[in-house]
């Protein structure tokens, strides 16, 4: 009888000893679209986080990780008190998020006042790494400038002068508009009409004849998810298609290209990612993604596993110890990330400086055409760090 309450008590102390060794799990708070015209961008960038830590043995520096995930919806209305509770409520030691520039202004913010580890996986917001740039906030992704300007030269160089725009009404649409005729404009080209309507319409009708009457030499867009499948398909059923070019930001034809079928053949965009890169590490990120999830990645799902490369960067230099916070910060700042888009570093305002490629749309994949815009730097606009 005592032998086995001596047993039972070795036993329970091994439990304790054990419960007390184990490093506590780092909490991610995801927040990305799971609803609406951004939802599959939000799948997608999970997916490629959590491929990361899976090849990882499902740990980052000897610490495993727990999700808590919020649909954000692509609300901007929303997102502050979602943001707020994965950070009050739910304690997490890193957000990573989002989609939609909108809601990503609203978690930079709230990042910036609470001192928050923050990983942005999409969104472009430009004052993201602008003005309201922080040493906690960190993008593994792009700014809208840096497509629309790499686009913005390619359309010059093709001898095109006169341009309409269309796009959503909000960051991102508008930045990308920026940045493509801040480099066209330089070249002696001319936007001569900026189309736009509410972020998420669809009625792109009227805008339609608009463009038609208009007769520009070719057409800009940003639009992406949902929202790039449907313009694609009405701009070809419109008969725009054969008579004016319709040059976008990657977004266009990226993850989309199965639903849009031939009406996106010959497109071109121009994104930091393409579909045949041919480089060693896109080919094994390429067939781990197809096995994992029996699809094929896009531009989301690489910017999901490059948040999930710079967290694992960060944690690696500081031991697995959040808590050395200058540690974690100056190992990301420094490092080299080896992303499947081909190796990039961060500028001084946290964005990745980074190759932008010329696409072209050829049967599902966007095809590379050439590198546009070489190491592509976004300014960082006012950002002071
Ligand atoms: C954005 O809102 O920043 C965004 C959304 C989808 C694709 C690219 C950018």
């Amino acid at each position: 009888m005592k032998s086995i309450h001596l047993s039972l008590l070795a036993a329970a102390m091994a439990a304790t000893l054990t419960t007390a060794q184990a490093a506590p799990k780092i909490k991610v708070g995801l927040m990305l679209p799971y609803s609406g015209t951004y939802a599959a961008l939000g799948n997608a960038i999970e997916n490629g986080f959590r491929l990361y830590i899976a090849e990882h043995g499902d740990k980052l520096s000897g610490r495993e990780i727990e999700y808590i995930k919020v649909d954000d919806e692509s609300d901007p209305s929303k997102a502050t008190d979602n943001v707020n509770k994965l950070i009050k409520r739910d304690n997490v030691d890193v957000l990573v998020g989002t989609v939609h520039s909108g809601v990503a202004m609203a978690m930079a913010k709230v990042a910036k006042d609470t001192g928050t580890l923050l990983i942005v996986p999409n969104a472009g917001a430009d004052v993201v790494t602008g003005a309201m740039c922080a040493p906690n906030i960190f993008r593994s992704s792009f700014t809208n400038w840096q497509p629309g300007y790499a686009m913005g030269e390619v359309v010059a160089k093709k001898g095109y002068k006169k341009v309409v725009t269309i796009t959503w009404k909000y960051a991102a649409g508008d930045e990308s508009v920026n940045g493509f005729k801040e480099a066209f404009e330089k070249s002696g080209g001319k936007v001569v009409k900026e189309l736009s309507l509410p972020f998420p319409n669809v009625e792109f009708q009227a805008l339609l004849t608009e463009i038609a009457a208009t007769k520009p030499d070719a057409v800009y867009t940003f639009f992406a998810g949902g929202g790039a499948v449907k313009f694609v398909k009405d701009y070809a059923a419109a008969g725009l298609k054969k008579s004016i070019p319709l040059f976008g930001a990657g977004f266009l034809t990226d993850g989309t290209l199965e639903a849009q079928g031939a009406d996106a053949a010959g497109l071109l965009t121009t994104l930091h990612y393409a579909d045949n890169l041919g480089l060693a590490r896109d080919n094994a990120f390429r067939l781990s993604y197809a096995k994992s999830y029996k699809l094929q990645p896009d531009v989301y799902a690489v910017q999901g596993y490059d948040a999930a490369q710079m967290l694992g960067i960060g944690l690696a230099a500081a031991k697995g110890d959040l808590s050395k916070r200058a540690v974690f910060i100056a190992a990301i700042e420094k490092a080299k990330i080896d992303s499947p888009r081909g190796a990039f570093t961060l500028s001084k305002s946290h964005n990745p400086v980074q190759d932008i490629y010329l696409r072209e749309v050829t049967g599902k994949e966007n095809k590379l055409v050439g590198v546009a815009s070489k190491a592509l730097a976004d300014p960082g606009r006012g950002c002071h760090m």
